[in-house]
Parts: C-alpha cells; sequence; structure tokens
C-alpha cells in the first residue's frame, strides 16, 4: 500500500526541524480569552493584537452583538439549509440590501465565506475554453475557482501592467476572458494599479473581477475599496468581499452590476450545495456593513495607525514590504523562516500577536512578520509595539 499521507514528509521534516529548536509552534496558538478587537490572553498573557483582519474594529460593536443576539433569539441558531431551498431567511435580504446600498450596485450574492464566493463565481463565469488572466500572487481561493471551472490559467508577474497587456493580446479575439485582480494583496499589503489593469482588459474585451477583501471598509472615499478610491469602481464587473475582515464576522459575497446576474443564484455550485450562512451571522454582518457606511473618522484614525506604524518600523531598520504605506498591512521581511519563528516568539513573549507567513503562501519564497493595523488600535498601543519590536528584534538578532 502507498501511504497517501507520504507527500507531506517534507513538511512535516521542516515542522520538526522548527519545533526541535525550542520554538514554540507558530500555527498553534489560542486564543484564551478576547477582550477587545486589539487585546487578547495568549498563553496567560495578555497580548496586543497585530495579526488580526479586524481592520475596524467590528467585532465587538455595541450594535453589531445586539443584533446577533436578537437573530439568535427570533431565528434560531441556523438554516439547516441551502439559499435555494429553506436557507434564505428575512436576514439574508437585508444583508443582500445592505451590501448594494454600501457598493451602490444592482446586485449582492452572500455566500458562506469569502473562500467560497471567489470559488463560485469564478468557476461559474469561466469555463472550459475561457480564460482566466490573474496576477501570479493571487490569493488561493481565486486559483481554486479557476481549476473547479476548467478555465485555461493565464498568469502574469506581480502588479505588472505591461506584462498583463501582453498575456491579454496572445489570447484568441473571440475568446471568453476574465481577468482576475485584487485590490490589497496581503501578503506585502500593496495595493494594484487597478486604473490601468482595467484599461488595458477592457481594451482587449475582457470581463473584470477584483477581490476587495483586504479594502473593504478602509481604502475609497465611502470604504468601497481600491477601484473605489482609484475611481473605477464603475468598470469593474465583479466585486468580491469577505465579511471575515473589515465586516468582523464571517461570510462572503459578489456584488455586480450585471443585469444577468441573478441566474448565478441558480448555477454557481458553491452557493447551492452549502448551507447559508445562520441567521446571527449575517444579522451582524448587516448591521455592520451600514456602520461602515459612516465609518469615515475610523478610516482616518486607520491610515494615521499605518502611517505611524510604517514609519517607526522603517526607522528601526526592519525591512518592510512597501516603500510606503498603502493599506492597513504592513509586512516585515525576515531574512529566513528560523529568525522569522524566533523573532514571532519574541514578539509573544513580549505580549504582541503578529502573522508569521512563509511559503507557499508568500511571494517569493518570502518569510514574513504581517502586522494588520485596527481602528481600534490607540496611538498609544502603536507606540508600545514599536517598542515591542525594538526588543523582540534585539533578543532574536534581527536588529544589532
Ligand atoms: C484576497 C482574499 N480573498 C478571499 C479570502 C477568503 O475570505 P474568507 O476568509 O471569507 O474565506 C481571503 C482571506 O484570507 C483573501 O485574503
Amino acid at each position: 500500500m502507498t501511504d497517501l499521507f507520504s507527500k507531506f514528509d517534507p513538511l512535516i521534516e521542516q515542522r520538526e526541524a522548527l519545533l526541535a529548536t525550542g520554538v514554540k509552534d507558530p500555527f498553534g496558538l489560542v486564543m484564551e480569552e478576547v477582550k477587545s478587537p486589539t487585546v487578547a490572553i495568549c498563553n496567560g498573557r495578555e497580548t496586543i493584537l497585530l495579526g488580526t483582519y479586524n481592520y475596524m474594529g467590528m467585532t465587538f460593536d455595541p450594535d453589531v452583538i445586539d443584533a446577533g443576539k436578537r437573530a439568535l433569539d427570533e431565528f434560531g441558531s441556523g438554516t439547516t439549509g441551502s439559499r435555494v431551498l429553506n436557507g434564505t431567511y428575512q436576514g439574508h435580504k437585508e444583508c443582500e440590501d445592505a451590501l448594494k446600498d454600501f457598493y451602490a450596485m444592482d446586485h449582492a450574492m452572500v455566500f458562506s465565506t469569502g473562500y467560497q464566493a471567489n470559488l463560485g463565481i469564478i468557476s461559474t463565469i469561466a469555463g472550459k475554453g475561457d480564460y482566466v488572466v490573474l496576477d501570479i500572487d493571487s490569493h488561493a481561493s481565486i486559483y481554486d475557482g479557476c481549476k473547479l471551472g476548467y478555465a485555461e490559467i493565464v498568469a502574469f508577474r506581480h502588479n505588472d501592467i505591461e506584462a498583463l497587456e501582453k498575456r491579454l493580446k496572445r489570447l484568441p479575439a473571440d475568446a471568453g476572458k476574465l481577468v482576475v485582480l485584487e485590490g490589497v494583496y496581503s501578503m506585502l499589503g500593496d495595493i494594484a494599479p487597478l486604473k490601468e489593469m482595467i484599461a488595458v482588459s477592457k481594451a482587449a474585451g475582457a470581463m473584470v473581477l477584483v477581490d476587495e477583501a483586504h479594502s473593504m471598509g478602509f481604502i475609497g472615499p465611502n470604504g468601497r475599496g481600491v477601484a473605489e478610491d482609484q475611481g473605477v469602481l464603475d468598470q469593474v464587473d465583479f466585486v468580491i468581499g469577505t465579511f471575515s475582515k473589515s465586516v468582523g464576522t464571517v461570510g462572503g459575497f459578489c456584488v455586480s452590476n450585471h443585469p444577468k446576474f441573478e441566474i448565478m443564484r441558480l448555477v454557481c455550485r458553491p452557493y447551492v450545495f452549502t448551507a447559508s450562512l445562520p441567521p446571527s451571522v449575517v444579522a451582524t454582518a448587516a448591521t455592520s456593513i451600514r456602520k461602515l457606511m459612516h465609518g469615515g473618522n475610523k478610516r482616518a484614525h486607520l491610515w494615521e495607525n499605518s502611517k505611524k506604524l510604517h514609519k517607526g518600523l522603517k526607522d528601526l531598520g526592519f525591512k518592510l514590504g512597501t516603500e510606503e504605506p498603502q493599506s492597513a498591512i504592513i509586512a516585515v521581511i525576515m531574512p529566513d523562516l528560523e529568525t522569522g519563528a524566533a523573532m514571532w516568539e519574541a514578539l509573544l513573549a513580549e505580549g504582541l500577536y503578529v502573522n508569521l507567513a512563509r511559503p507557499p503562501a508568500t511571494p517569493a519564497n518570502m518569510t514574513l512578520l504581517r502586522c494588520s493595523l485596527c481602528a481600534e488600535h490607540t496611538s498609544e498601543q502603536v507606540d508600545r509595539i514599536l517598542e515591542m519590536f525594538a526588543a523582540a528584534g534585539r533578543a532574536s538578532g534581527c536588529l544589532e
């Protein structure tokens, strides 16, 4: 018998070698208590959270929590069914209405996760014989969506407008083409030149899908994302998003102005063949989305935090993923996995949690300490975070 697990041996060995150095398992952290969007108890110690996607700090918003509790009382704990059978409650419709208002678009479709939104939309609209042209650093859910639909995948170099144009020009003129872009790329926290890329895509007759998972609520005058910020939202055919970041719960969605969009509810398998979100989740999401429409002050404070942390880390001598802060994510580039894991552990010992990211999730085989800021971080917390980076940097040998 061939052990089907033998393909994982290299990863098992790498993990065992890392743990043998005495470092804690960076992927096994348990939050024993969560006190607020920015503070939790980890290993019995009060810890500042700098590695969540809770960009707008909505998880403890009192209105959001009230809405969830009320829905739990009135509609029960779950729907036990698909959206197209018994799984569409009033709350799912209200959530889709909130999304339509938030984006000022005609159609909104809520999925159980953002992963399923990409999986479903991409695989359903781009099938056999069609082409999906995507940035090589695209999220796993985008790649998986392409595979599920059997479309031809054509990747181009990260954020390279000319490379995108070249790839598009090589495709048959009459073939179906979908260009898939992200507003913010979550590993390095850099944004896409959507304006130029969308112009090139439209000139080649392609439809455009933009995943705004990491920009919703924060980037753009109304928090609609990078496409809004660059003035091209009206040229985007499909916006994908998630409730698991700025919205502060779980779920995914697609919004669109395409006149035939509603047919997706009958043909999109990751929408049809899975249970819908629980009533409490859609109630929290709808309340959060409506509050994010008036989140101007929070957005301004989050930008201040991002700028302050970026400058502080740069001044300390860390190498960062972007020259200037472009989003709420600031990636600190580590020389290798061992140093990254040691630094991650030293930060945790100081009372700071960040995300350790490593290949294959990262571009160019990089090990990263990804810091994601929250609108609820105070300026004093950012000062404290910088002190902890300085101390951990010295303790782990990252800084002189
Ligand atoms: C760019 C991007 N798209 C989609 C997703 C999936 O979102 P969800 O957590 O809702 O499945 C993520 C989450 O990591 C993401 O970063």
